[in-house]
């Protein structure tokens, strides 16, 4: 077959100067939710973008009986479903025939033998070089087996190209177990080849954290305990756990949303300025930053974290069920679906400052975004004058769904009186870029083809994460919760998570 070349004349948005390298990706669970919603339209988006290799082919291997043919007559009808952008018929056509698919069972030996025989051909046929990405899309319980099963069969040596394995999350359901899982992968692979995905720093806002932070000479200064009183991290979501019952209830927001994405936006938001973009430079300042949470004592999970559980309620005037009554829950589910979390960071920069994090399930609104809230200017100015209270500076990094920048400062409202009012500066992303809109995957897969692991996690830093996280689960495991269900559904969250604020003389921002 003659090489592939895609390249759309509406590129836009790239950044990237070329495509990745050439190479075969396997992607174990083709026949799942991850690979038709995100992983096919990212891999789609990067085609249009010019930033596919010219030489690329994907092997799709589930257990379903389909053929190569099924297999891409299936994923025609996916992306048309789930492409982020206008589907380009011709494109697509030219891709599509550079789809494979190997039925067979994860744990049948046979099936990686066929798997290297299969790779061996498209690698000759799509000349890529011996590089190979297998991306793990399936349960974290075939994880190991998986990795395992390619070392034995030869797929995990590096002789001809380079072989990578991108491991989903959860990665862990413990510390321990991280630990073991990271034991087993390491048999066979070793740490540069083991690419730990974690999809919020594929979210543009998350990485431009960084770039705001090093880039603008104002921030920085400011960016400590000094002028800092407190942050505020929140992920809010108005689904349940849609229909993933089965998962939900061994996993809980704390493993699901905390000990992951969150942790990483709060190393994002408060690590040191790394000396480069390289990989190493940025993972060590993230490891820096998060060894340095102050452990978190049996006491203080008791007084610094708040968990809940929704009961059925009201949203956009529909009636939602209570977690407990969702499928694959149990009656008496202890599982929480919202968490609030006080942590502290033991350094020169942050010595004193609280960083107040919540996320939940079946809150008000789906918002996820990061204030820092500066310390109160004096009021003695404001003494013999008509205002009452001066409002603190607020910097507000918008995550998600809105995308932006804002900035709260105090402003005298005209007139002959002094009165203040709080109005915003705010800049958003789609005014000021006009980048396609993607699945949040493009620059994830993109790195990886590119041997840029920057947004990827070392195994120091899931270790790093669930040390902080540990001591809360412990705790949480061993005195069950007393009054769970404690909040209803559409509501934000259970009142103990305000008290944990206010307590501090703050408050959240509205969710
Ligand atoms: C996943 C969690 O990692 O992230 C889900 O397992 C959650 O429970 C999802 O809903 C949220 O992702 P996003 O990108 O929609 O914020």
């Amino acid at each position: 077959m003659a090489e592939m070349t895609l390249r759309s004349e509406a590129a836009i948005g790239s950044t990237h100067e070329r495509p990745g390298d050439p190479c075969v990706m396997v992607i174990f669970g083709a026949s799942g939710d991850l690979t038709k919603r995100l992983l096919m339209p990212a891999i789609y988006n990067l085609a249009c973008d010019g930033l596919l290799p010219h030489c690329f082919a994907l092997i799709g291997t589930a257990r379903n009986d389909m053929t190569h043919d099924s297999f891409r007559d299936q994923m025609s009808k996916d992306i048309r479903q789930f492409t982020t952008r206008d589907f380009n018929e011709p494109l697509w056509d030219e891709f599509v025939r550079n789809l494979y698919y190997l039925p067979g069972s994860f744990d049948d030996p046979d099936a990686y033998q066929r798997l290297a025989q299969l790779l061996a051909e498209v690698d000759a046929k799509h000349q890529t070089r011996g590089n190979r990405l297998f991306y793990l899309a399936v349960p974290p319980t075939v994880f190991s087996l998986i990795a395992h099963q390619l070392g034995r069969v030869g797929l995990a040596r590096e002789e001809q190209g380079w072989s990578r394995l991108i491991v989903e999350k959860p990665f862990g359901h413990d510390r321990e177990s991280a630990h073991n899982l990271n034991r087993e992968l390491q048999e066979q692979w070793q740490e540069h080849q083991i690419w730990r995905i974690d999809h919020y720093l594929g979210k543009e806002t998350v990485q431009n954290i960084l770039a705001f932070r090093f880039a603008n000479g104002i921030f920085e200064p400011l960016w400590n305990r000094r002028y800092v009183d407190h942050v505020q991290l929140t992920v809010a979501e108005k689904v349940g756990v849609e229909g993933r019952g089965n998962y939900y209830e061994r996993s809980g927001v704390l493993r699901d949303m905390m000990q992951n994405h969150m942790f990483q936006m709060l190393a994002y938001v408060a690590m040191e300025p790394p000396n480069s973009f390289r990989a190493d430079d940025i993972r060590n300042k993230k490891v820096e930053v998060l060894g340095a949470v102050h452990p978190v004592t049996p006491e203080n999970v008791l007084t610094h974290t708040v968990r809940g559980q929704y009961s059925g309620g009201t949203m956009d005037g529909n009636i939602v069920l209570g977690y407990r009554e969702e499928p694959d829950v149990a009656k008496d589910s202890r599982t929480e679906t919202f968490a609030a979390v006080k942590l502290f960071i033991d350094n020169w920069r942050w010595h004193g400052v609280p960083f107040y994090l919540r996320s939940g399930k079946r809150l008000p609104s789906r918002r996820t975004e990061i204030a820092i809230q500066f310390k109160h200017a004096p009021e003695v100015l404001f003494r013999d004058t008509p205002v009452e209270r001066l409002d603190a500076n607020q910097l507000l990094l918008q995550i998600q769904p809105e995308q932006g920048i804002e900035l709260a400062f105090e402003a005298k409202v005209p007139g002959p009186l002094m009165h203040l009012q709080t109005v915003r500066m705010h800049f958003e992303y789609q005014e000021a870029f006009h980048a396609a809109r993607g699945t949040g995957y493009e620059t994830l897969l993109y790195d990886c083809l590119s041997n840029d692991a920057t947004l990827f996690s070392r195994s120091d830093l899931v270790d790093t994460a669930w040390k902080i996280a540990q001591p809360i689960l412990d705790v949480w495991t061993s005195l069950p919760p007393r009054d769970f269900p404690n909040y209803p559904a559409g509501t934000s969250g259970p009142k103990d998570a305000d008290q944990l604020i206010e307590r501090d003389g703050r408050q959240w921002r509205r969710i």
